[in-house]
């Protein structure tokens, strides 16, 4: 994955927002509503009144603005002060375009210390996958890369030596996965598997799709992609120089540590938990789980039969040995800690399971302040903002007609039984 960790480079840019509310019955209440977007520097774009569909007698205001996430959610909650609804647009699968574009680092600039900030051929090649990236539109199919020869050789060495220390250092869900891999998507040494079979592969096992991405985003653009079960993957190869070496995620990262892991139903599940907590969050609580994620998803431990086994990509595609500090997974400790990018992190995170993980990070998730709840919806794949009556009673509704069908599949059981 590509996901930014320091807020500092985050972007200026901001997205549209649309937020509808109704007025109490008060003296200025318009003025006083209208004056904190002014105070809160969010540009007005349109604004219209029109009768309230919920109350007859009520008149709603229509709200379209300039705004980024942090500063509508602060918004939001001052307004409830002084009117009586709040309404947003919900979050939906266009916004997925909207975020794999807010790039912070656009893939062909790289540092002065990247092993291929001298050579050009390797910028043009990375300016070309950025550009391909940037083009991509939710739905459209994976573009198909021809890989070139030196590409081939350096994800070989990879590859290789990767998978000499598997057998004794990767978590048993990612043994059992990796040669799913190899079967359905041809991921060979000599062979670098295509985005597009790839992305096939996960969505029949976990519901979980790849999007290509040009470079580092935010951490709540990101965390927002898995909300969806949509998980953004470069498709560019290290530099050729130092195949054992790469400042940031490359293709080999995302196949040979991400992947296999996505395939497994309680981590995809785990990992989309982190995605659902993140939307309507404030920029501290995104970081925080962004953290989270980092120490679980990037660099998480595990426990199996008494040994420490790696579930985290950052491991799984690293080839240096752990002689580190391991304390036991808590989201509460662990949202604080310091992520080291380029190095080996100060303290590293084991949990006995994802379930274990996943349960810890449910009770965290909980803790976070924001002005609604979510819930996927796996037949729409998209986000429903949970608000109001009516949207909880729908899936209250959903909910009966789930047990129903537990009820019938008990009562069948039981016939075949002789209970
Ligand atoms: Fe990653």
């Amino acid at each position: 994955c590509l996901l930014e960790l320091t807020t500092e480079k985050n972007t200026s840019e901001k997205g549209r927002a649309t937020i509808i509310f109704s007025l109490k019955n008060e003296v200025g209440g318009l003025v006083k509503a209208l004056k904190l977007f002014q105070e809160n520097h969010v540009n007005l774009v349109h604004i219209e009144s029109r009768k309230s569909k919920r109350q007859n007698s009520e008149f709603e205001i229509f709200v379209d603005c300039d705004s980024n996430s942090g500063q509508l959610n602060e918004i939001i909650q001052l307004l409830r002060n002084h009117v009586n609804v709040v309404d947003m647009e919900p979050p939906d699968n266009s916004y997925l375009d909207k975020c794999a574009n807010r790039v912070l680092m656009y893939g062909s600039e790289l540092d002065a210390d990247h092993p291929g900030f001298k050579d050009n051929v390797y910028r043009k090649r990375r300016k070309f996958f950025a550009d391909l990236a940037m083009s991509y539109k939710h739905g459209d199919p994976i573009p198909s890369i021809e890989f070139t020869e030196e590409e081939v050789k350096t994800w070989g060495v990879v590859y290789r030596e990767l998978n000499k220390l598997y057998p004794t250092h990767a978590c048993r869900e990612y043994l059992k996965n990796l040669p799913l891999l190899s079967k359905y998507c041809e991921c060979r040494e000599d062979n670098i598997p295509q985005l597009e079979d790839v992305s096939r592969f996960l969505k029949e096992r976990t519901g979980f799709t790849i999007r290509p991405v040009a470079g580092y985003l935010s951490p709540r653009d990101f965390l927002a992609g898995l909300a969806f079960r949509v998980f953004h993957c470069t498709q560019y190869v290290r530099h050729s120089s130092d195949p054992l070496y790469t400042p940031e995620p490359d293709t080999c990262h995302e196949l040979l540590g991400h992947v296999p892991l996505l395939a497994e139903p309680s981590f995809a599940q785990f990992s989309q938990e982190i995605g659902l907590a993140s939307l309507g969050a404030s920029d501290e609580s995104v970081q925080k789980l962004a953290t989270c994620y980092f120490f679980t998803v990037e660099f998480g431990l595990c426990k199996q039969e008494g040994q420490l086994r790696a579930y985290g990509a950052g491991l799984l595609s690293s080839i240096s040995e752990l002689k580190v500090k391991i304390i036991p997974f808590d989201p509460k400790i662990t949202c604080n800690q310091e992520c080291i990018i380029t190095t080996f992190q100060d303290v590293y995170f084991v949990s006995n399971s994802f379930e274990e993980a996943k349960v810890k990070m449910r009770e965290f998730a909980k803790t976070i302040k924001r002005p609604f709840s979510v819930r996927y919806n796996p037949y729409t794949q998209s986000v429903d903002v949970l608000k109001d009556t009516t949207s909880i009673n729908s899936v209250v509704e959903e909910l009966r007609h789930e047990l129903d069908i537990v009820g019938d599949a008990l009562n069948r059981l039981n016939k075949q039984l002789g209970v």
